[in-house]
């Protein structure tokens, strides 16, 4: 069994003083670190995907390495569309990993190492595109060839990237936020995997999400600095003023793949 927190968005500025609709980034990734480290279990691991930052620089990583490296277990973090790759691998604390591409790529692509490795082959993807281009992701040959010819298919497998794989039925979104190849990495993801394939699990939307898709199960978690809507019919996704607390617990077991997730009230006084 591997309990695993997934947290995502903090979108951490230069300094503490960034606000975000009315909300403190900075507060509100501190409090996601107490609500974390109080729960009555220790995680295994946790996993960031991305938007550690609100925009690359190296005060927003040293102030996100400050706090986030007060989480009482190890942590990985996946490239977001706000992040810079370089500025992460610097400042920011990793647990044990297996890069399955080179650095000189400029992408941050591997497997989750140490103990949990025994029993599920984790992989982090990234899916940053130029700012010019996004806030789409996509996922190049290189990685997805990486990640799919290191699959064993004897052990379950679960990804995480920043960027949705899958439509979710809102259509600004489906437009703009997805991963542009997701659909083809999914269905190779398939081939590799099968049955072993335990679920794909993103950030990106600020929004939580549950769905299933050609019977893969994907999961998504919200940013404690603010959610944003994604209604059936919206043409823009807009901000909710005043963002929860928002992380997900996953259970990995050799049978079933469970998330809870939590939605916290911000007791900062704003
Ligand atoms: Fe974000």
């Amino acid at each position: 069994m591997l309990e695993v927190i997934h947290i995502s968005d903090t979108h951490f500025g230069p300094d503490r003083s960034l606000d975000i609709r009315g909300a403190n980034a900075c507060a509100h990734a501190e409090a996601l670190v107490k609500a974390v480290n109080e729960l009555a279990f220790q995680p295994d691991f946790i996993v960031h995907t991305g938007d550690v930052a609100n925009d690359p620089h190296d005060k927003a990583y040293a102030l996100a390495e400050e706090i986030l490296s007060e989480l009482k277990a190890p942590v990985y973090y996946a490239t977001g569309n706000h992040d810079d790759v370089s500025m992460m691998r610097s400042a920011l604390s990793f647990g044990d990993r297996v890069d399955l591409v080179p650095d000189s790529d400029n992408q941050m692509c591997y497997r989750i190492g140490g103990a949990a490795e025994e029993k599920v082959q984790f992989y982090v993807l990234d899916g940053w595109v130029p700012p010019t281009e996004g806030p789409h992701g996509f996922l190049s040959e290189n990685q997805i060839e990486a990640v799919l010819s290191d699959i064993s298919g004897e052990k379950p497998v679960a990804v995480f990237l920043h960027y949705p794989l899958v439509p979710i039925g809102s259509p600004w979104i489906d437009e703009k936020l997805l991963t542009k190849n997701g659909i083809e990495f999914q269905t190779r993801l398939l081939d590799a995997a099968g049955s072993q394939l335990r679920g794909v699990f993103t950030g990106h939307l600020h929004r939580g999400l549950k769905l299933f898709h050609d019977g893969v199960f994907h999961s998504g978690v919200s940013s404690p600095a603010c959610e944003f809507t994604a209604g059936p019919e919206d043409e823009f996704c807009d901000f909710l003023q005043g963002g929860p607390i928002p992380f997900d617990h996953i259970t990995f077991t050799e049978e079933s793949t469970m998330v809870k997730s939590y939605s916290l009230p911000f007791e900062g006084g704003e």
